[in-house]
């Protein structure tokens, strides 16, 4: 499940993240993705929460096409096939949002965060026939489109509103901001293809007719209104921001104060550092359980030749002799540093290259310590 991306991480955060697409061809090798696995990922997830949705003419109610039943005193709930299928066959799209534990879609997230360096949202969707089930918008998040069976036509239009949060969706815009007239891309992404489009860009992805697959996997790093609403959350700290307003004679002055504190405040390396540190904090990374190695008192530790991979988003903390995992904060001393930027520039390393790369370190403590990383969620094997 690897991806071969067409440009190297620092070009791809200079040239194109947030500025332009990107079509890649076959980045990813579509033989390793089936039916059952999409079968899998629809079937598995939570068919009663939101996440999961059928377009047809509009969102269709659940009612239509998930019922409940008790099942021994839990009440469960379930798909209904025929239903599901007859939509299917009228040209409608299955898709599911937010998929989680999902090791055959997590391969892709985990590769798509180390190349951004942002938390990924994964959805899927798969569709029939050739109906235009989403028409014209724009997305409010930098996606990475993976057609991974199949093939879809994507004609795409610069933005008319630039760089939309999520609260800016295009049906509540185009009125004022519409689609341009001309398109600016029209073309067949095929199976094993990555398109990368940033939020904003007007798209319409359309099945051609075709069975088709696709994975769509949304990147979300703090935006400034993230670290403006988080500064505000700090202002009561200051007695200005907690008086009471009564006119605006009285309160002018008041208002001035304020304004100066939030402009310094929000200028702040440190309250900016704090800030991304809380961001960065609360992403949690799915990875893989490993009870038999590190639930297992009679373990040895980590098998020599197992990929190794750094569980984490961000690492320009290193520089500060820090970093922030699933939560954890791990202060670092210089090896420390060393290791793990070694580690996150190669990713799939192992413990027997780790050893034969750090001479200076002793083994024992190279394995006590990468074991412990792996314990505390930090790194995780990739494959055993
Ligand atoms: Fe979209």
């Amino acid at each position: 499940m690897s991806i071969k991306f067409s440009v190297p991480t620092n070009e791809f955060i200079e040239r194109y993240q947030e500025k332009k697409p990107l079509l890649m061809k076959r980045a990813v090798s579509p033989d390793v993705f089936s039916w059952r696995d999409a079968n899998e990922i629809f079937e598995r997830c939570d068919v009663s929460a939101n996440d999961l949705k059928l377009s047809y003419e509009g969102i269709r109610p659940k009612s239509e096409y998930v019922e409940s039943y008790w099942d021994i005193g839990t009440l469960r709930h379930r798909l209904i096939k025929p239903a599901v299928y007859d939509f299917l066959r009228k040209g409608a799209t299955l898709i599911a949002n937010k998929i989680a534990n999902e090791p055959a879609v997590n391969q892709f997230a985990t590769k798509v965060a180390e190349f951004t360096g942002r938390q990924v949202v994964s959805s899927a969707y798969a569709a029939f026939g050739s109906r235009d089930s989403f028409r014209c918008h724009w997305d409010t998040r930098d996606i990475f489109a993976i057609q991974l069976i199949g093939r879809k036509r994507w004609i795409v239009y610069e933005p008319s509103f630039e760089a939309p949060l999520y609260t800016q969706q295009s049906k509540d815009y185009e009125h004022e901001y519409p689609c341009p007239e001309t398109p600016c891309m029209d073309f067949i992404l095929e199976p094993g293809d990555i398109f990368y489009l940033p939020r904003g860009w007007w798209h319409n992805p359309l099945p051609i007719g075709e069975a088709t697959f696709h994975l769509a996997l949304g990147t979300f790093p703090a935006y400034t209104v993230d670290y403006l609403d988080w500064a505000i959350k700090q202002m009561p700290a200051f007695l200005e921001a907690r008086r009471s307003l009564s006119d605006w004679e009285n309160d002018q002055s008041t208002l001035v104060a304020v304004g100066h504190h939030f402009n310094s405040f929000i200028n702040d390396p440190k309250h900016y550092q704090h800030f991304m540190d809380e961001f960065v904090g609360a992403i949690r990374n799915q990875s893989p359980l490993a009870i038999e190695l590190f639930g297992n008192p009679a373990s040895t530790g980590i098998p020599k030749q197992a990929g190794l991979r750094l569980n984490v988003h961000r690492t320009l903390d290193l520089d500060d002799g820090y970093l922030i995992a699933n939560g954890t904060r791990l202060n670092l001393d210089g090896q420390g540093v060393r290791l793990i930027r070694w580690i996150s520039e190669h990713p799939e390393t192992c413990l027997a290259e780790l050893i034969t790369t750090h001479p200076d370190i002793n083994s024992d403590k190279l394995c006590n310590l990468l074991t412990e990383l792996c314990r505390q969620d930090v790194l995780e094997l990739s494959h055993t």
